[in-house]
């Protein structure tokens, strides 16, 4: 088979994986309309190309927080990728490495954060986390996490209560008994197990900018705040300190009608400017999307369902060819846009009619 595109890998994975693990990547909020503008809203942005460059030698390499990838899409954190290939989250992490990119560990992996980095010990990683009411568990991870060599936190921030995601609902959609949240064995009592094999509502709805000092004073890695779409919280993000904001609806999982986040991409950038990094993630299919996020200020971007695609066709190798057709993609385009290195894409490539 020849897979030369992201929606041939998603036309495999929707093939193949059973129909309950689908319902559950696919999943958006409600109506999903935030899910499916993320991908309609790269649609509405055009390019203006540049021509007549030398465009025969064009580097993809970028720095995230000081470390150096070899084109800037990095992989989202997802949930039990055990459930998309039988090795789940080690072969994430070999393929992230292989390519030379960031892999961003869920705290809801299927593998423990100790299987991640003994997969591939050299590869560059961020490890994501879920504050629980049971704030002795976080703190647990996070100490983990620093020890074990991951190079930033990101906490994720729009989750206080999970979305309703309607064909999960209607599938009764559980974690199978053989797998569990890895990270988080032997941290809760074993009476109720009824959310992802953990206590239901356990996620921490107190959460507040207050404790964003608090993992401060836990951790001396960097910390990305992941689900931001507003210019106030953007602000306020950088008031408290933290490395670096990723642009993020969840993949439309959380509150349906929030904008697609290319779009909210433009105002937290202009309050931002380049205090700290501004990432985003959310409907990057083509390397034409990767180079308009750039263009508007992303200093990379995540790849969250596409990666899930790749594992499901063929675990590591799956994934590799994944961000290798993205790698391509986005060399073409930027050679096609006249930009030889990363520091040339800017707004100019943007027809601003459509902002
Ligand atoms: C997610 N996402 C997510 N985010 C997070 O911070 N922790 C998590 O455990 C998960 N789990 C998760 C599972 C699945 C199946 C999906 C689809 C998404 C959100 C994810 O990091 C990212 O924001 C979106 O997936 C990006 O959108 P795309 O690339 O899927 O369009
Ligand atoms: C999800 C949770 C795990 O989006 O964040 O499914």
């Amino acid at each position: 088979m020849f897979l030369v595109c992201l929606s041939d890998f998603e036309a495999y994975a929707k093939k193949h994986l059973p129909k309950v693990t689908w319902d559950y990547f696919a999943a958006g909020a409600d109506e999903s309309c935030t899910r499916d503008d993320n991908l309609m809203a790269y649609k509405r942005i055009r390019l203006r190309p540049r021509v007549l460059r030398d465009v025969s030698v064009v580097d993809t390499k970028t720095m995230i927080l000081g470390t150096e990838i070899s084109f800037p899409v990095g992989i989202a954190p997802t949930g039990f990728h055990k459930l998309a290939w039988p090795d789940g989250e080690e072969s994430t992490a070999k393929a992230a490495d292989a390519m030379n990119t960031c892999y961003i560990a869920s705290t809801y992996a299927t593998c423990s954060m100790e299987e991640i980095v003994a997969a591939a010990p050299t590869g560059f990683r961020w490890f994501q986390l879920y504050i629980h009411q049971k704030r002795s568990a976080s703190e647990w991870l996070v100490r983990r996490a620093e020890a074990l060599g991951f190079q930033a936190v990101v906490l994720t921030v729009d989750v206080p209560y999970s979305g309703k995601r309607r064909e999960d609902l209607r599938n009764d959609f559980q974690l199978p008994p053989h797998l569990s949240v890895k990270n988080l064995e032997g941290s809760f009592e074993d009476h109720d197990r009824s959310e992802y094999g953990l206590p239901a509502n356990s996620m921490e709805p107190r959460l507040s900018w207050e404790d964003i000092r608090w993992l401060q004073s836990l951790t001396h890695l960097p910390i990305v705040l992941k689900g931001i779409l507003t210019k106030e919280d953007a602000d306020l993000a950088v008031r408290h300190g933290v490395q670096g904001i990723i642009v993020s609806n969840h993949g439309g999982r959380q509150l349906d009608g929030v904008p697609a986040t290319i779009d909210a991409l433009v105002e937290i950038k202009e309050i931002v400017q380049d205090k700290v990094e501004v990432y985003l993630d959310g409907g990057i299919r083509t390397g034409s999307d990767v180079l308009k996020a750039l263009a508007l200020g992303a200093k990379c971007v995540f790849i969250g369902r596409p990666a899930l695609w790749g594992l499901a066709y063929k675990g590591e190798e799956g994934l590799r060819e994944v961000l290798q057709v993205l790698k391509d993609e986005f060399r073409l385009s930027m050679a096609l846009t006249g930009c030889r290195n990363v520091s040339e894409i800017g707004r100019h490539l943007v027809q601003s009619s459509r902002l």
